[in-house]
């Protein structure tokens, strides 16, 4: 007896049924009209690197979730984490050509091995706008402004998320002020990015193991209850240029944003929903070493990584099927093979003005065809019958209201 072979997607991974390519669709497009109309290009790359592009020494969380595997050469790949790296490579490979400073977007699928959570998969689309050789603060406040417009166009107002900023060097000073030197820094943000993700206690632990001792243990933890930032500059004209802008409610300065990957350098963000019901919406910041390291001439740059996964689980709770079911374009449809010419003809002289038509692609009882319309989404239909043809007019009926004009064939 043979076994029947039932297969699903690999855990983690997804598959987009149409009715979630409707969301998808409804994401990307507000992330794409956002990008550009704040200016930034369009890149992309190969999902696949080299491993050691990717890897990490920083013993960051990302390092561990990388997939990766020999080729048929031996060559050690990986599937793309992040898109950051890739971009630093595509930037180093051209630095003497290109015009600085580059603001440039790109929409990437990107794989990690992660615990799954709610809003965590191990693999997701990320919307990633960067500006590179850029160090004015005006790189992060267009960064942001562009981030919290595509939240907007998706239907969410600033009631229902947050941006919490902050800044490494500005949490770099506080520490150093407390005595903790700057070589120990990049271990405690490594710590402290853990927090409300694990005990304050376990946190102190890593943060002795990093060499700190009982009174700067006591210390790092009193600066993160830290709520005035009147003392960096830089964030105090972050916050003044979003007001100007108009976007300043959507921001709020939270110490704790720290990051998980140590390439951050500066300001720091990360969004989330106002009911803390989901993980970050997204993330970013200011990384000015990140082209050095990959042997690049030093160069500053400010980005942020938006996924599709957060924000579409929000958009489902917070708005609901209906922020996405629009009813549109025309059905036709044909009750016997002798009126189909005639509906071919129909629907090709509607689409060649421009409409949207779905065309029925054999005869049908009209019941059949009207469940079938208004299922699919169309706003009106036209069903020809053998009188209609005989006429040469028809009755064009909007779905919604469910009236009926005549339209000449
Ligand atoms: P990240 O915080 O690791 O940053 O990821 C950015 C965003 O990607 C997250 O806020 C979340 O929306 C989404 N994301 C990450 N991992 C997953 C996952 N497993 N499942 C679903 N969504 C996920 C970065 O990756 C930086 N490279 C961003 C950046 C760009 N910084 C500067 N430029």
């Amino acid at each position: 007896m043979s076994e029947k072979l039932s297969f699903e997607a690999p855990r983690g991974m997804r598959d987009f049924y149409p009715e979630d390519m409707v969301w998808r669709e409804k994401v990307f497009g507000a992330m794409r009209e956002s990008a550009k109309a704040w200016g930034f290009e369009p890149y992309d790359s190969c999902v696949v690197e080299s491993y050691e592009l990717l890897s990490r020494k920083a013993g960051e969380e990302v390092g561990e979730q990388i997939y990766h595997f020999f080729d048929k050469s031996e060559r050690h790949i990986a599937l793309r984490a992040e898109m950051t790296p890739t971009l630093a490579r595509m930037v180093a490979q051209r630095q003497k050509e290109l015009a600085f400073p580059l603001k440039w977007t790109t929409i990437a699928q990107c794989f990690r091995y992660e615990r799954m959570t709610k809003g965590r998969k191990r693999e997701h689309y990320q919307w990633n706008c960067d500006i590179i050789g850029e160090d004015s603060i005006l790189a992060e406040v267009e960064v942001l402004g562009c981030a919290v417009d595509a939240l907007k166009r998706m239907g969410l107002t600033t009631d229902d998320f947050k941006v919490h900023v902050s800044s490494r060097k500005f949490l770099g000073e506080l520490l150093k002020n407390s005595g903790i030197a700057e070589d120990r820094h990049a271990q405690v943000f490594l710590a402290l990015d853990k927090r409300g993700k694990m005990p304050d206690e376990s946190i102190a632990e890593m943060l002795k193991d990093g060499g700190l001792a009982e009174n700067e243990v006591a210390a790092t933890f009193r600066i993160m209850d830290t709520k005035d930032f009147s003392g960096s500059p830089e964030l105090t004209e972050l916050f003044r240029k979003a007001e100007i802008a108009g976007f300043a409610d959507a921001l709020q300065f939270d110490i704790g944003v720290i990051r998980g990957l140590s390439y951050y350098t500066g300001v720091v963000f990360e969004c989330f929903d106002t009911k803390g019901e989901f993980r970050a919406i997204f993330g970013g910041g200011r990384y000015d070493n990140l082209l050095t390291t990959i042997g690049g001439e030093p160069t500053s740059a400010v980005g942020l990584g938006f996924g599709d996964v957060v924000v579409t689980e929000l958009l489902k709770s917070r708005l609901g099927e209906s922020a996405v079911r629009e009813m549109q374009g025309t059905a036709v449809g044909f009750m016997t093979d002798a009126e189909a010419d005639a509906a071919v003809k129909l629907a090709y002289a509607l689409r060649s003005r421009g409409e949207k038509v779905d065309l029925s692609l054999k005869a049908q009882k009209p019941k059949k065809f009207f469940s079938h319309a208004e299922k699919s989404g169309a706003a009106k239909a036209v069903f020809l019958g053998p009188d209609d043809v005989g006429a040469g007019k028809a009755r064009l009926k909007d779905l919604a209201t469910r009236q009926e004009t005549e339209i000449s064939l």
